[in-house]
This record gives structure tokens, C-alpha cells and sequence, in this order.
């Protein structure tokens, strides 16, 4: 029997179903090529160019919005916006929301948060003991011999030995001298004995403090008050705008105005993402952050003295200036310190530095 003998009536229509779909599938196609003949007689508008994303800077910092550090990266973030027209975003995060003080430099190194200013007693950890340089006692006059360290070439040249940390140094921030706090009066080194202070993960600030005969107690920043409301450590060193800002002076019944040494940031960035930048975008970012750093040199000094001000008139804690006397017995108890961390910090920079400085 012939094969066409066995087309039955259901055959016969699901051949002509399938005979219908395939003539569809070719009008459909003819449609679409005769639209697209249509199509190119007339320019279609051309597609809006596509915006740069947009650029996020995460800043963070581990002081108060209104301590100088905090005022200085608000200045930035408000000014890079506006210079790069909403092109970059800075996302700044104060009082260690985002890093505590000893992780911010592993987390700009993992590009975690792009922008940094840690204080200079930061860097001994990641292997740039020069830095800590900074922390030896009276190795700062006064500011101007600061400033002829910071802006003149010995600076220069340490913020260059970051590089190889995958950092890159942008400038130096300001924050003053130090005065030590305690529940304890501080008037002689003698004072010192068996107090538990705490310390920055400096080794030139731990033997500043096993000089003076008390026990240095690492600590981040943000913990300090906590500490000392504890009792887990007696009293510290800070810049007289962290003590009040951090509200010390509610849990630290002594303020004395050492100004043994010197607190001070770098403003970093991370390398890569640095160096990634389009070239515009990072000129920008320079002319806001050498503005930032005009304005933190000038709010630093007056913000210190507010800040005293402000705890002199608050009472809660006693401040006490040194006497000529005392001053000498705390310069002779912490100057030894200078040669005791040649080695660390490097005899030719603390020379120069004393040179520069004198
Ligand atoms: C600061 O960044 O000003 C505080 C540094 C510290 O005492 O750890």
C-alpha cells in the first residue's frame, strides 16, 4: 500500500497546521526586515551617552565630627564633591563606625575604605617604623619646626616610603601637642609610677611611658573612655581636643599640659585605587585636599584652645600647666628616649630631624 494510503484525517490536519506556522514564522520574518528597511530610512535618535558611574570615597576616621581630623574630612568631602560636580561621592564615617584605629591601615590596604587619616604612631605596625619618629618626646620645638619637618623634604621622602605598603601619602594633618590625663595628679615623673596609661601601638610611645615608670596599655582610640571609666587603665596622652571631644575629662580627674610630644596624622589613600583615578577626578581631589589641610592647620590650634577653654569652664577636671621645674624633670625623665630608639626609628633621621627642627 502505498505510504500516502496511511494519512489519516488527524495526519492530514497537523500537516496543515504546521504548513500555516511555517508560512507565520516567514511573514514574520519578512515583517521584521521590512520594518528595519523602513526603519533605516528614518535615524532613530541617538542613545543618551551613559553617565561614569559614580566614584565613592569611603573616609574613615576614628576621632569626633568636630574634633580638627573630623571638621578637616568634612571640609574635603564637601569640596571634592562640589569641584568634581557630584562625580565623586565621600562617604565619611567618624568615631570608628566603619574600623577601630589598629585595623584602619589593613582595611585601606584591602581597599576596604579608600581614604584614611591615621595618626602618625599608626604605621610602626605595617613595617614603616619611621613614622614613629613623630611619637619621640620633644623632638618638636614648637610648630614652626614641625612645619619645616612635614612640608619640607624629610617629609616629603617619608610619606614616599608608603608606597611600597600599597599607600600612598597625600599630606599631613595637624593636631598639636599632647597633655597627659590621669585620676592621679601629674606633677613629676614620679607621678608616673604604676599607672596604667594608654598607649597607641607605637613602640617609641611605649618606652616613653616605661621611661616615666608607668605601664603602657594598648588600646584603640574609641576605647579610651570606656577604659577609664573601667578603671582598665588610670590615664593617657592625647591632643586637649580628643580629651574633650571624647568627653575624658567626665572620667579623668587630671589634665597636665606636658606638650611632651607631638599628635599629628597622615592623610593616605589607597595606591591602586589612587593611581586609578581619572586624571581630572584626581586633580580635584588634590586642589579639596590642599584646602582641607589649609583649613586643618588653622582649626587645629583654635580648636585646642577651645577645647581647654571649654574643660576649664566645665570644672569636671583639673588642668595644670607644669611649673619651669617640672618641665625640665619631665623633659630629663623622656629626652634618654630619643637615643633609646635610634635603632628603631633610624639615628640619621631623628639627626636631620633635630637639625630641620632647630
Ligand atoms: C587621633 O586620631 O586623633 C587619635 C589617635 C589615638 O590617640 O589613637
Amino acid at each position: 500500500m502505498p505510504h500516502c494510503a496511511y494519512f489519516s484525517s488527524t495526519n492530514l490536519l497537523n500537516f496543515y497546521v504546521k504548513t500555516i506556522m511555517q508560512n507565520k514564522c516567514l511573514l514574520a520574518a519578512l515583517a521584521t526586515c521590512f520594518s528595519v528597511n523602513v526603519a533605516a530610512g528614518t535615524p532613530a535618535p541617538a542613545p543618551a551617552p551613559a553617565e561614569p558611574p559614580v566614584i565613592v570615597i569611603k573616609f574613615s576616621h576614628v576621632v569626633a565630627m568636630d574634633a580638627p581630623k573630623g571638621q578637616a574630612a568634612e571640609r574635603f568631602k564637601a569640596t571634592a564633591e562640589k569641584l568634581t560636580k557630584g562625580r565623586v561621592r565621600v562617604e565619611v564615617y567618624p568615631m570608628s563606625t566603619l574600623v577601630k584605629g589598629d585595623d584602619e591601615l589593613k582595611a585601606l590596604q584591602a581597599n576596604t575604605v579608600q581614604m584614611l587619616a591615621p595618626s602618625l604612631a599608626t604605621f610602626g605596625p605595617i613595617g614603616v617604623t619611621d613614622f614613629e619618629v613623630f611619637d619621640l618626646p620633644y623632638i618638636f620645638k614648637n610648630k614652626e619646626s614641625l612645619y619645616a619637618v612635614t612640608e619640607g623634604p624629610i617629609g616629603k621622602s617619608m610619606l614616599a616610603k608608603l608606597d611600597d605598603k600599597g599607600i600612598v601619602g597625600l599630606a599631613y594633618w595637624d593636631n598639636g601637642f599632647k597633655v597627659m590625663t590621669s585620676n592621679k595628679p601629674i606633677r613629676t615623673p614620679a607621678d608616673f609610677k604604676g599607672q596604667k596609661m594608654r598607649a597607641q601601638a607605637s613602640k617609641v610611645i611605649d618606652a616613653q611611658f616605661v621611661a616615666l615608670g608607668a605601664t603602657p596599655v594598648k588600646m584603640n582610640f574609641t576605647d579610651s573612655y570606656a577604659g577609664m571609666k573601667s578603671g582598665v587603665i588610670d590615664g593617657s596622652e592625647n591632643a586637649p581636643s580628643n580629651v574633650y571631644t571624647q568627653k575624658m575629662d567626665l572620667v579623668q580627674k587630671n589634665v597636665t599640659y606636658t606638650n611632651h610630644a607631638y599628635a599629628g596624622y597622615a592623610v593616605v589613600a589607597n595606591k591602586k585605587f589612587w593611581d586609578g583615578l581619572p586624571p581630572d577626578i584626581r586633580a580635584f581631589l588634590v586642589t579639596a585636599l590642599r584646602d582641607a589641610t589649609n583649613y586643618e592647620k588653622v582649626i587645629a590650634g583654635l580648636d585646642n584652645d577651645r577645647s581647654t577653654d571649654a574643660m576649664k569652664k566645665a570644672g569636671r577636671t583639673a588642668l595644670y600647666v607644669p611649673t619651669a621645674a617640672e618641665d625640665a624633670a619631665f623633659r630629663k625623665a623622656m629626652l634618654p628616649v630619643q637615643q633609646q630608639m635610634e635603632e628603631r626609628v633610624g639615628k640619621g633621621l631623628i639627626d636631620s630631624i633635630n637639625k630641620a627642627a632647630r
